[in-house]
């Protein structure tokens, strides 16, 4: 995600960017950067950090102009820096970029602009489409419109963008296609932004762009067609929302939108990674360590908290998959057990931050005792991924509450991706299973969106058992670390004392704790250890325990055992993780609110633990 901000009209461009980028910061806050085109000339000016560091860096300079753009970027491609924040500029400064998304061919648009004498100055995929559209502008010798039209033909990915030509200096160009753009519509002036958050306060008059759809916009006129070429009628809607809930994109809370971005972030985490046809993974963050990777004799994954428990779910499907020992750590003790590491072992180390202290602790010290280490990361540039040699990024986009949700989501993931091209890479995964795989992958988002919709029953739970002061949470296998993350979810935001353990463990003293007022969530979704997750259903209801199942559709076996069940569409065992995960990030959310929490900053948390 990133924040953008456009404006046109008769007012002073500048304070209204700055104030934008300010109220999009929330979108991410890697860079900032503005350009104002004032009598044909472009005053460019942008800064690493937050938006405060633009500003500190503008203040003194005279900027003028009636007409501007603004950017506060998450990095996807390119480390956090001067260089590497937008607004990008074509190499002969005929255009100016903003952008918000990834454009997944940029290696080969790249290529063929090296090919045409271009060059570049940053490392991020927004430049190359800058030099895109300035490549077939001056060799077509087209409108600025156009050429922005017959550049986005060619981009594969998410974009929504702002567009300045410097030789058609009275208008700006806004496209869409997977990242959001909406314009409002004020007395002779317009406004461009990711969300109506910096709008809102000039108009409440707003068009929302649709996928594939281009703006030319100036001070007296807007024109709206698709990409190609096919005119629209601008549909203006009044926005009655205050800031606050726009920020939050109409959710009640962060959690809660972020519990919901999961279809998309699971598709923008496999998106360019994962193809059907053929069925290939391509995780060109490790192309530098496959060596390490293909001789790897072990396998430790190190975390914390909710990456933590995704590193299980990776070291169920890394060993079935590649055949490879995992090991997975808690960062805090493997950094201080003297483990014994040797430079065959490949370290994971999973994190959201990317700024966990421990985490990083334990990778420097993995480095210096010879192993290679990969990192599984959320945030471009962060501290661990300066320490690692190779990684995968989760394209999770800011994950703004405590909780996490979609970050586990994407991690898994990820995992999932590693564990599939490891075992191709070892011959351990016969064809047929890889490619199956790489299929019900594509199909999780739709399951997870199909999910999402039967929120009202996950409520309906939560409400019968928002006074509860214990819960335990039970799973077999891949859905072992499920649990975890269920009991994990519920104390953190609720502070209900919860725990989560396998499913057949339980017989092994806490079912000392089952009786009439213990909630029981176990995850029995369809596979090999089915029947035995049933067993132990029929022993908690044995001792008048609670249980909430999450089962598959239509079950009617558990059905008729359970108080409660939670469906999810059913998958392969390897990926539902990534299904059973949602109910019980709902259930606890819905609780959490019940009983009148901080859910997305929950008392005595913080989002990233940066001490030891
Ligand atoms: C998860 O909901 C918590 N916020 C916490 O356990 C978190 O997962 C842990 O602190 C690790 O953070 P990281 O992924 O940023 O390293
Ligand atoms: N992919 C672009 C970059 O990394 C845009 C990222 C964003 O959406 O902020 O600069």
């Amino acid at each position: 995600m990133c924040g953008i901000v456009g404006y046109i009209g008769n007012k002073d461009a500048y304070p209204i960017l700055i104030n934008g980028l300010k109220r999009l910061e929330y979108r991410g806050y890697d860079s900032a950067g503005i350009a104002l085109i004032d009598n044909n000339k472009a005053q460019v000016y942008k800064k690493q950090g937050k938006v405060s560091e633009l500003e500190k860096e503008t203040a003194t300079k005279k900027i003028t102009g009636n007409i501007g753009i603004g950017h506060t970027r998450w990095a996807t491609h390119g480390l956090p820096n001067d260089i590497n924040a937008h607004p990008h500029m074509s190499m002969n400064g005929k255009f100016i970029v903003i952008h918000n998304g990834i454009i997944e061919n940029y290696a080969r648009l790249q290529k063929k602009l090296c090919d045409r004498g271009y060059s570049f100055t940053s490392e991020t995929d927004t430049e190359i489409l800058a030099n895109t559209i300035e490549y077939i502008y001056l060799k077509g010798k087209v409108s600025a419109e156009l050429a922005v039209r017959l550049a986005l033909t060619k981009i594969i990915g998410a974009y929504g963008l702002v567009v300045i030509c410097i030789d058609e200096p009275n208008q700006l160009i806004a496209a869409r296609n997977g990242s959001p753009l909406v314009i409002g519509v004020g007395e002779k002036e317009y406004f461009i932004a990711s969300d109506a958050t910096p709008i809102i306060e000039h108009t409440n008059r707003i068009i929302y762009l649709n996928d594939k759809e281009i703006a030319v916009v100036t001070k007296n006129e807007l024109s709206l067609k698709t990409i190609t070429n096919d005119a629209l009628i601008p549909m203006i809607q009044e926005l009655n929302l205050d800031i606050e809930e726009i920020e939050k994109g109409g959710y009640d809370h962060f959690m809660l939108k972020e519990i919901y971005e999961q279809p998309k972030s699971i598709n923008d985490t496999f998106r360019g990674r994962a193809s059907q046809n053929p069925p290939e993974i391509y995780l060109g963050g490790l192309y530098n360590v496959f060596d390490k990777l293909d001789e790897a004799e072990r396998i430790i994954i190190v975390a914390c908290g909710t990456s933590w428990h995704a590193g299980l779910v990776g070291e169920y499907l890394i060993e079935e998959f590649a055949r490879i020992p995992v090991e997975v750590e808690y960062a805090s003790e493997f950094r201080y057990r003297n483990p014994i590491i040797s430079k065959n072992d490949v370290i994971i180390a999973v994190s959201q931050s990317g700024e966990t202290a421990d985490t990083i602790a334990a990778v420097k010290m993995a480095r210096e005792l010879g192993a290679t280490v990969i990192g599984i990361c959320n945030v471009v540039g962060s501290s661990l991924t300066r320490e690692t040699e190779a990684g995968v990024y989760t394209h999770a986009g800011p994950e703004i509450g405590v909780a996490s949700t979609k970050a586990f989501s994407a991690q898994v993931t990820v995992l999932t991706m590693i564990s599939l091209l490891l075992g191709k890479r070892r011959k351990k995964l016969s064809e047929k299973t890889y490619t199956t795989l790489i299929k019900e992958l594509y199909k999780i988002p739709d399951k997870i969106t199909q999910l999402l919709s039967q929120n009202e029953t996950y409520k309906h739970v939560a409400s019968l058992y928002k006074d509860a002061t214990n819960c335990i949470y039970l799973g077999r296998g891949v859905l072992f670390p499920v649990a975890l993350e269920g009991a994990l979810k519920l104390k953190e935001i609720s502070y209900i004392h919860a725990e989560g353990y396998p499913a057949a463990e339980m017989k092994h003293g806490p079912i000392a704790l089952i009786d009439e007022n213990m909630p029981v969530v176990i995850i029995a979704t369809k596979d090999h250890s089915y029947e035995k997750v049933v067993s132990n259903i029929q022993e908690v209801k044995a001792r008048k325990g609670i249980i909430i199942a999450v089962v598959n559709e239509g079950d009617t076996t558990i059905a008729k055992l359970a108080d409660h069940v939670l469906e999810v569409p059913e998958t392969l065992p390897e990926l539902a993780p990534l299904t059973t995960i949602i109910p019980l990030q709902l259930f606890s959310y819905y609780i959490a609110v019940m009983r009148g929490c901080n859910v997305d900053q929950p008392r005595n948390l913080a989002k990233s633990v940066t001490v030891e």
